[in-house]
């Protein structure tokens, strides 16, 4: 049997929907699920309780960021320890893209990364480049005038329901992709300058200084300001941009474009 934990997040229901569509035999862990709920199961990383993976072959890890490197970091190891204690084959952990190495939420996960290929456990871990829902909602125009400091680098986003199929791929066999590291960035590339074409509106991109000064004063938890300025500064040096995704190996279609994604996103986030 197979748990995907994460189940309420948007990028987990993908890979439930296509598990189920695949005839697999999933089950859901999320922190929401409460005692009678017989289709879910609690699974919370902060909660050793909720832990209990005697009845799973393979373990769906879905990052837990949204926090503090320490806090990440603990949720991460009391997962993967106790799916070692329990015996759990195989454990899938959705991961960042190595575009994303000066991000600052890199470190979590290449820890993670680190902990499950010294577990003892099989493992697959799927490099996830940033979603291209994400960079239109951080370039969404007010009053016609896109601010977010993206610089003028090419990024290639990817679009969270491909990697969703990724995902279902390797589940259908996880065997066959143990010890794989997939790097799953965007096939196209493309700027927020770009973004703004195809949006009709002006980009007008912020200093990184004037960008902080404004996160710093808007109502965010103290580890999200530097977590955003690292996806500006990353943009601006152009580091988002992969050289080469490994989407195609996963995915039987063409890799979704990912331009008129964002250019949703921006759009809804208005
Ligand atoms: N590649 C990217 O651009 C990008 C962007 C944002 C985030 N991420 C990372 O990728 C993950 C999945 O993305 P998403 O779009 O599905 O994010 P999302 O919709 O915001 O979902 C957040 C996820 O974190 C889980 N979570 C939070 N705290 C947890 C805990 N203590 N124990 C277990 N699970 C916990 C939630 O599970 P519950 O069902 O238990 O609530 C939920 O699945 C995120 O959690 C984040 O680490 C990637």
């Amino acid at each position: 049997m197979i748990l995907l934990t994460g189940g309420s997040g948007q990028l987990s229901t993908l890979v439930a929907e296509g598990a189920k569509d695949a005839g697999l035999d999933i089950r859901i862990g999320t922190r929401s699920a409460n005692e009678t709920d017989r289709s879910r199961r609690r699974v919370d990383f902060d909660d050793p309780q909720t832990l209990r993976f005697s009845d799973i072959g393979t373990l769906f890890m879905i990052s837990a960021g949204y926090a503090e490197d320490d806090v990440v970091i603990r949720r991460h190891d009391a997962a993967i320890a106790a799916a070692v204690r329990d015996g759990v084959r195989h454990v899938v952990y959705t991961s960042l893209s190595g575009t994303g190495d000066h991000l600052a939420f890199s470190l979590a996960h290449r820890w993670t990364e680190n902990r499950l290929k010294d577990s003892g456990l099989a493992w697959t871990i799927l490099r996830n480049g940033l979603y291209a829902e994400l960079i239109g909602a951080l370039a969404t125009p007010v009053d016609g005038v896109i601010r977010a400091p993206f610089g003028t680098g090419r990024m290639s986003p990817v679009a969270r329901r491909d990697l969703a199929d990724a995902a279902v791929t390797v589940l259908k066999d996880p065997p066959a992709h143990a010890g794989r590291v997939y790097e799953l960035s965007g096939a196209d590339a493309w700027s927020v300058a770009d973004l703004a074409d195809a949006l009709g509106v002006t980009y007008r991109p912020s200093s990184l200084e004037e960008a902080r000064a404004s996160l710093n004063g808007a109502p965010l938890e103290p580890f999200q300001p530097p977590m955003l300025m690292s996806i500006y500064s990353s943009a601006a040096a152009g580091f988002l941009q992969a050289s080469h995704t490994d989407l195609s190996a996963l995915i039987s279609a063409k890799p979704r474009p990912t331009l008129p994604i964002a250019l949703e996103a921006a759009r809804a986030a208005k």
